[in-house]
């Protein structure tokens, strides 16, 4: 017997015998009927039987979310709302649930955060949550074909480190045998070295940590870090590897998934590159001109940047940064050292993306740690990579929960997420 999915039935011709597999979903007897809502991953179908000529198991002892196998035939002149209509002939239940449900999957979304996210396994049947997540898997392939088509290599860096990249204050400690060693924040030191390496281009999906004690909608602890680095080439060359990124993954989103996301509620659009470009300085005097103080190297609020946004329709870039806004590795712009050529992609008041020329002449290096505060020695690892012939380099650091929150407008994070690690929560 071929086993279909649901979302396969719509092609066949009538009366076709059909085997299903996926979960019990509700189960509403009637006098002489019974209707089973089944549910696969491509959707749901009903399965209707005649009680007088039913020789199956007992349906009213299956329990709901129980993993079941369907036969029956399809009946292509089905009137159910709810899906497809097969005519149930054998029902097998492959592994009963437990009742009650500590969630019900045909629940509304819109109960507690919390509670699904505590159980999450039954979250993610229902469509709405698990269509997130096929869409995120798409935004990434098309992330990782634009960037492969141009050169780059997908490497994987490690997770335990000796030094912080982003500022010490949000590292998480780890006792590694007698050392004490800490959780990446960005695979940014490593991507470097790779530069020195003659890897030319390199990319990196990966785990990225934050012990950052704030709970917000836009915070992760653990998030997922896109990250990239490519030799002779400075901010401008990453900012167009950047759009060119993000355009071909919610390019791959909207031909793959459209129509799907559309019934769910999402409508993606194709966002115009370039994306529009806006130094710090600009950003301030725009902000300012609507009643807001911005002293030099302060970094914008929500608020300002909500109204720095609306000038814009979608993505735009801030370039430029405040050299005390960025970090070590960050190229002071050589026509005024106090800025660097920086840049971070937004899309209305969320960052989604940072990134910069790097430097590369390890003098300069030394001296933007001891500007910052950092001892060189604890970086010895990566400044040698400088000393042998280190290209000029660039790129940037994106963070792939937040462009998919933004892609599918998503009000938390967390949303986006499979197992959020936060403040609070380590579990699941
Ligand atoms: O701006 P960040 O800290 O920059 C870096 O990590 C640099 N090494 C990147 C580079 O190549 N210059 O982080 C990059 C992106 C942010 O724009 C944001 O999208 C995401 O990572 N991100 C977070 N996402 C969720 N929760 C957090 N706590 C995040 N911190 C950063
Ligand atoms: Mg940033």
């Amino acid at each position: 017997m071929e086993k279909h999915t649901v979302s396969q039935l719509k092609a066949l011709t009538s009366d076709t015998e059909v085997t299903l597999q996926g979960w019990i979903q509700d189960i509403r007897v009637m006098k002489n009927i019974i209707f089973l809502v089944f549910r696969d991953h491509t959707g749901i179908a009903q399965l209707t039987v005649k009680r007088d000529s039913w020789k199956g198991i007992n349906l009213e002892s299956v329990s709901r979310e129980s993993a079941v196998s369907a036969t029956g035939t399809f009946l292509a002149k089905g009137v159910s709302k709810i899906g497809p209509e097969i005519l149930l002939k054998v029902l097998t239940v492959l592994n009963p649930s437990r009742s009650p449900l500590p969630l019900a999957v045909s629940d509304p979304v819109n109960s507690d955060i919390e509670t699904r996210l505590n159980h999450r396994f039954l979250d993610l049947r229902k469509r709405e949550v698990n269509v997130v997540f096929q869409a995120q898997s798409k935004l990434l392939w098309g992330i990782r074909k634009f960037l492969s088509d141009n050169g780059f290599v997908e490497v994987h860096t490690p997770k335990v480190v000796a030094a912080a990249t982003e500022g010490g204050a949000d590292l998480f400690r780890v006792q590694y045998f007698e050392k004490e060693t800490y959780l990446n924040q960005s695979p940014q030191l490593y991507k470097e070295i790779l530069i020195s390496a003659g890897l030319n281009r390199v990319f990196e999906v990966g785990p990225a940590f934050r012990a950052e004690k704030h709970n917000t909608v836009r915070h992760l602890n653990e998030f997922t870090s896109v990250d990239i680095e490519m030799a002779f080439s400075d901010h401008n060359d990453a900012m167009r590897m950047l759009e060119g990124s993000v355009r071909s993954g919610i390019s791959e989103v909207s031909s793959s998934m459209g129509k799907e996301l559309a019934e769910t509620g999402h409508n993606i659009l194709i966002p115009e590159i370039p994306f529009p470009r806006i130094t710090y300085e600009e950003s301030v005097k725009y902000i300012e001109g609507h009643g807001e103080k911005i002293n030099f190297g302060d970094d914008f609020s929500p608020e300002q940047l909500k109204i720095l946004g609306n000038q814009f329709h979608d993505f735009y870039f801030i370039t430029k940064w405040p050299a005390v806004l960025r970090p070590f590795y960050t190229m002071p712009d050589p026509a005024n050292s106090e800025f660097t050529n920086s840049f971070d992609l937004q899309y209305q008041e969320k960052e989604i993306t940072s990134g910069a020329q790097r430097v590369h002449d390890p003098q300069m290096l030394v001296e933007r740690f001891h500007s910052k505060g950092l001892r060189e020695e604890d970086f010895s690892f990566y400044l040698e990579s400088f000393m042998y012939g280190m290209p000029p380099h660039a790129g940037w650091g994106l963070g792939l929960e937040r462009l998919c929150m933004i892609l599918l407008d998503l009000p938390n994070i967390r949303e986006a997420t499979l197992f959020p690690r936060d403040r609070n929560r380590i579990s699941p």
